[in-house]
């Protein structure tokens, strides 16, 4: 046996002293058992990147993404918050329900544990208001005992997430509380990647945007006219086939994607044409592809005296470079 010292904060110390009452053990017994845990579930290389990394804060709130749904698109960094955090909490309708993100969390890494709070997911927004607040209340009572409090969601925090709207209401409530976030794969990423969709490239934009309205929506009839902009549809299952009548309108179904249930079980992925002809689930998504944009290559005027030359270094935009063969151009 080695003898070792370590300095615990405050809360840390608490904690501490209560576990080793509640279960009739030492602090050092505890400490040991919690150090095992630590060590054997990580890996050597895991516990050299642990170190490296900082320790929890006591009062910031982290907003964790934790990916559509593959629990290997769950990134080393939020792996790191999760297991960092004194308190992981996840959202979900119920507290005997478990929530998309947790069930993500489960498969990544059992060894976290979540602690459901439950959303109303009531039309009447003063009832979905009142229910923020009272988790707003739970989270602030958290930060406020010192505890590192990292809140987990489907995706990305801060893209058609609950993450913005909690940490607004924690903030009102801990006026000056660091709040800090974790970026997720978004749902789009994962269904471009899975069907080989490119979703932007030179000049064409990019639209992110929800169909709860299904077809019935200016906004969207003028993305779908533009024929450089490529339309990412979130939260329009139940209207998918009125979405898919209005991308033919567009001649927009080459290559149009529907991704259902990404990385879930029960997993739809296929072209608009086939799958869009009766309604999905809420967890749908739709990559509606520009389709024109695409600039071709540049060709320069020949230099005096030069022969002709195409320059490929012509119409790289910051943040791309040359793939090793030195004739395609990659966006790092
Ligand atoms: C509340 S938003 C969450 C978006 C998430 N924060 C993100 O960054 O992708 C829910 C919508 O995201 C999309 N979505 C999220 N996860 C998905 C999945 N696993 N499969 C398909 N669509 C998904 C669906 O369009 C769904 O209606």
């Amino acid at each position: 046996m080695r003898k070792t010292s370590v300095y615990l904060p405050d809360h840390l110390k608490r904690a501490l002293t209560a576990r080793a009452s509640a279960t009739r053990r030492s602090e050092a017994e505890v400490l040991r058992a919690a150090i095992e845990l630590e060590v054997r579930a990580r890996g050597p290389a895991a516990v050299k990147a642990v170190i490296a990394h900082d320790s929890p804060q006591p009062g910031r709130l982290v907003g964790v993404g934790v990916g559509p749904g593959d629990p290997d698109l769950l990134t080393m960094r939020a792996l790191h918050a999760l297991r960092r955090a004194d308190r992981v909490i996840g959202p979900s309708t119920s507290q005997d329900a478990i929530g998309r993100a947790e069930t993500i969390l489960r498969e990544a890494a059992p060894d976290v544990p979540v602690e459901r709070v439950a959303f109303a997911m009531h039309p009447d927004a003063e009832i979905r208001a009142q229910a923020m607040g009272e988790i707003a209340g739970t989270v602030a009572g958290y930060l406020d005992d010192g505890d590192e409090v990292a809140f987990i969601t489907l995706g990305d925090p801060l893209t058609y997430s609950t993450f913005s709207s909690l940490a607004d209401a924690v903030d009102a409530r801990r006026p000056g509380t660091l709040v800090e976030v974790v970026p997720g794969i978004m749902a789009f990423q994962s269904l471009a990647s899975r069907t080989g969709t490119t979703l932007v490239d030179e000049r064409q934009r990019l639209s992110v945007r929800t169909a709860l309205d299904g077809d019935n929506d200016d906004d969207l009839a003028r993305d779908l006219a533009d024929p450089q902009c490529t339309v990412v549809l979130y939260k329009g299952g139940r209207h998918l086939p009125a979405l898919t009548e209005a991308a033919r309108r567009a001649g927009r179904l080459d290559g149009a994607v529907v991704g259902e249930l990404l990385g879930m079980s029960g997993q739809r992925v296929g072209p608009l044409r086939q799958l869009g002809e009766a309604p999905a689930s809420y967890l749908a998504t739709v990559i509606l592809p520009a389709p024109e944009g695409a600039v071709p290559p540049t060709v320069l005027p020949a230099p005096t005296g030069a022969t002709d030359v195409v320059d490929d270094e012509v119409g790289l935009d910051e943040g791309q470079d040359r793939d090793p063969g030195g004739e395609r151009v990659v966006a790092s």
